[in-house]
């Protein structure tokens, strides 16, 4: 029987726990598959005394994560406790320094060093491996790095955060409110430590960025995405869309254009019948567009303990099996600093806003409209019961317009004296 692959955990939350169940439950199908047995030798977490739910009497204790990476009776450092500094990234540096291969779940440390630590491995001989990192159980950074790795790609689009689909969905089924459903996705697990990474978008910003650097052989720039997360998005919005065939979906879109790399992780209204209209709850969708392969698209569950440990071992097989790939699927030395392009391909836009309603408010709005160059394609105003009078909802939906001249109209519309509040903008995918 050759030697096992000997793992040390740091992080035993969510993914650490799934990863420990896995490889009880799984023992001698993933020795068979990886071609030798894999054994978890040490662990680490914070809160020794903490009940896990799971044994780890068989496993040597460490309370420091950079101590557990440098331990000699591990081969593979698994990195599972988060955080784009701190003790992730001084462990993952300390498992580089000592000889160790890693895997990781850890999309912000790579999305902030991922060139870095790729240099540093790669010059050691040593691989990263992130497949938990982007769309938890879905594999995407190996369907990039292997299966089209022939391919030029056009474009990667997708959504990427679990918990935003669940509250964007739940929202819309159950008419519940935003903090109702917050909760149900920390109970579900799929909250990041700190929850503003998931509903302001950043999260999933991270995920594109490296998808990004691998679809296009750049450098990770997650300083250059443009984010917005979910935070505004109202219960009238989500029905508005609806009542229009569409779904309110936070998307990302990564291409390489003549300008240079568009990144974006907004709010989308995307066609109610489209795959992507069609995502439930937690699953996450990934389109990925080749220059020979044409559109693939991968769905599946982007976040809890199960799929995200599923992804971790697939990483850790790949290892045992003596795959040893480049971090970002070429070597890190030869990705090209990525030229940033603000998002300018145009769409069609939904736009909600309140006016005064009285004679002439409309036109005024329709004026700024025509001359930022936006032309309408469908309007109502709405008469809200319990509403004072003198207040109408609009809601516009334009033909394509520059995401340019849909933010000078909007500008535009608060110099007119009719409006109340801020407009609301959001662009429409025809995916
Ligand atoms: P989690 O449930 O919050 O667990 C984090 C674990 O890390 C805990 O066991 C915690 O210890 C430990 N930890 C935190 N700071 C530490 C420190 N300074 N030293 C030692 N241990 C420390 O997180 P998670 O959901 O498992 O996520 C882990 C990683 O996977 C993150 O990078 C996350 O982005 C990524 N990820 C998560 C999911 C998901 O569905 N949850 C999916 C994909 C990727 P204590 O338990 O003792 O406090
Ligand atoms: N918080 C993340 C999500 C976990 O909701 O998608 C998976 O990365």
């Amino acid at each position: 029987m050759p030697a096992p692959l000997r793992l040390g955990i740091a992080g035993l939350g969510t993914v650490g726990v799934g990863v420990i169940r896995l490889v009880q439950a799984e023992a001698d199908r993933i020795a068979l598959r990886a071609g030798r047995p894999v054994q978890i030798v040490a662990v680490s977490a914070r809160d020794r005394a903490k009940d896990r739910g799971v044994d780890l009497s068989g496993f040597e204790w460490e309370d420091d994560a950079v101590k557990l990476a440098q331990r000699d009776d591990i081969d593979v450092y698994v990195e599972l406790m988060g955080g784009d500094a701190g003790p992730a990234k001084a462990s993952t540096e300390a498992a580089l320094a000592a000889g160790k291969d890693v895997v990781t779940a850890n999309k912000a440390l790579l999305a902030h060093h991922g060139q870095a630590l790729a240099e540093t491995a790669e010059a050691a001989g040593r691989v990263i491996r992130f497949e938990a990192a982007v769309a938890g159980g879905i594999p995407v950074i190996k369907a990039l790095t292997e299966g089209l790795a022939a391919n030029r790609i056009k474009r990667v689009m997708g959504v990427m955060n679990g918990t935003c689909n669940y509250i964007l969905t739940r929202m819309e089924e159950t008419g519940q409110g935003y903090n109702v459903l917050f909760d149900e996705c920390a109970r579900l697990g799929y909250l990041e430590a700190d929850p503003n990474l998931d509903v302001g978008g950043i999260d999933a910003g991270h995920k594109l960025s490296l998808l990004a650097a691998i679809a296009f052989g750049t450098r990770v720039d997650f300083a250059n995405v443009e984010l917005k997360g979910i935070t505004d998005i109202t219960l009238e919005d989500i029905r508005h869309a609806a009542d229009m065939g569409y779904r309110i979906k936070l998307l990302g879109v990564a291409q390489m254009t003549g300008r240079g790399l568009e990144q974006r992780m907004t709010p989308c209204l995307v066609p109610y019948g489209s795959p992507l209209g069609q995502l439930e709850g937690g699953t996450n969708m990934v389109l990925l567009e080749g220059s020979a392969v044409g559109q693939v698209v991968l769905r599946g569950a982007g976040a809890g303990e199960g799929p995200t440990a599923s992804a971790v071992m697939a990483d850790v097989i790949d290892i045992a099996r003596g795959i040893r790939l480049p971090v970002f699927g070429q070597p890190a030395t030869t990705l090209a600093e990525a030229v940033p392009a603000r998002s300018a391909t145009p769409a069609p836009y939904y736009l909600r806003m309140s006016l005064l309603d009285k004679p002439g408010a409309l036109a005024k709005i329709a004026t700024c409209l025509g001359e930022a160059g936006i032309s309408i394609d469908q309007m109502r105003q709405l008469n809200q019961p319990g509403e004072p009078d003198e207040k109408a909802i609009v809601l516009i939906v334009t033909h394509k317009a520059a995401p340019a001249d849909v933010a000078h109209a909007t500008a535009q519309f608060r110099a007119t004296g009719v409006l109340l509040g801020d407009p609301v903008a959001i662009r429409i995918e025809e995916v």
